[in-house]
């Protein structure tokens, strides 16, 4: 190991992310999948994250957090980090800013200082929706030809990147947004790619859907179970848009990170557990579905809920590949904590 008394730090704005791959969703997929295989095998550290919610002054609703996740990822990797994520319905209000930014710290385990900080914002985005995506290769009918969406923020972006990415015969999305113009410029953009079908509801938008994905920022229940078809797969990326109904009659409820899920008592999944209502041996880890130690679909009329709270180790992984490309293309800006440490 080289050991200097002035270590350098890679500094990576967002468009330097951009410039070493962040947004090859393959890439991300491959990243996610394999987070899972290592959760599975004992090689990731990862502590319950540690989450603090605020009022929004306008909707009075939790619209303001602040998360910090810290991270060992072990074997070949070995790299310690942390993901400093917020989210702000302002930035929503205002159309500024996005509306959760985020900041990854990457660690030297040995001689323990950071190695690089760079955004997370896109790291965050890409690795949501990677998650769900590797959530659907196992779980949902790979046939499945109709996407149903609501919520075309960010979130819902990357939901569609990976959609395509996981059902090589998709043919249609069809997205609700409360905001009909964030559905219309998703239209557009992706118009070369697959026809996304702006609709006026959400229940339009499911209605039939062979896979589902929502990742909208309200905090209020609004996916019913009715308007579901009973063979499908569901990713559920917001806090809690599903109904009772719809988590307690699933046939096969399966989680990113139970540790995560049950500690957050806002969630609707530790409450219907807390309150005897779902009995938690029901739920998957998506880490035992991956490695093989647990099936999760048994056969293809089930419908399958997949609900995800987001892990710091698909951030560190991601932005463990981001930082080895900037190194090898000489991209960021070099940043030190001191020329000479005063104390010793
Ligand atoms: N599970 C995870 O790992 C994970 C990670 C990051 C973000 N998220 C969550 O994903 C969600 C979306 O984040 P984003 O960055 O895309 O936000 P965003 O502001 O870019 O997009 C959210 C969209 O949802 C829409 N919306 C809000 N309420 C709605 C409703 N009732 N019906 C239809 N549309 C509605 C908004 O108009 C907006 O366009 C947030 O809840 C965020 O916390 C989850």
């Amino acid at each position: 190991m080289v050991v200097t008394k002035s270590p350098e730090i890679l500094f990576l704005k967002q468009e330097d992310v951009i410039a070493a791959g962040v947004l090859d969703m393959k890439k991300t997929i491959e990243d996610v999948e394999t987070v899972f295989k290592m959760y599975a095998a004992g090689e990731i550290q990862q502590p319950v994250k540690t989450l603090m919610e605020f009022p929004d002054p306008v909707t009075k609703d939790r619209g303001r957090l602040v998360v910090s996740m810290p991270v060992y990822l072990g074997g070949k990797i070995n790299r310690a980090g942390v993901k400093w994520a917020a989210e702000s319905l302002e930035n929503q209000r205002t159309g500024q800013l996005p509306y959760g930014i985020d900041v990854v710290i990457l660690h030297d385990l040995d001689a323990a200082h950071p190695v690089a900080i760079m955004d997370g914002t896109l790291i965050t985005a890409m690795r949501t929706s990677a998650a769900s995506g590797v959530a659907a290769k196992y779980l949902a009918n790979p046939d499945s030809k109709i996407a149903g969406m609501v919520g075309a923020g960010v979130i819902g972006r990357t939901a569609i990147q990976t959609y395509l990415e996981i059902f090589p015969k998709l043919e249609e999305v069809r997205m609700y947004d409360l905001n009909r113009s964030k559905s219309e410029g998703l239209a557009q953009e992706f118009r070369d790619r697959i026809e996304v079908r702006v609709v006026d509801d959400a229940r339009q938008a499911v209605e039939g859907a062979d896979v589902i994905a929502t990742q909208t920022t309200t905090r209020k229940h609004f996916l019913q179970k009715e308007w579901m078809k009973s063979s499908n797969f569901y990713a559920q990326m917001g806090t809690n848009e599903a109904e009772e109904a719809e988590i307690l009659e699933a046939d096969v409820l399966v989680v990113d990170d139970w540790g995560a899920i049950s500690h957050y008592t806002p969630g609707y999944f530790a409450q219907l557990v807390n309150a005897g209502k779902l009995d938690a041996s029901r739920i998957l880890e998506l880490k035992n579905i991956v490695s093989g130690k647990t099936i999760g679909r048994t056969n293809p009329a089930q419908h399958i809920l997949f609900k995800s709270m987001g892990m710091g180790s698909e951030d560190i992984i991601v932005a463990e590949r981001i930082f080895q490309n900037a190194k090898a293309m000489g991209i960021g800006q070099k940043l030190k904590l001191w020329d000479n440490p005063l104390w010793l």
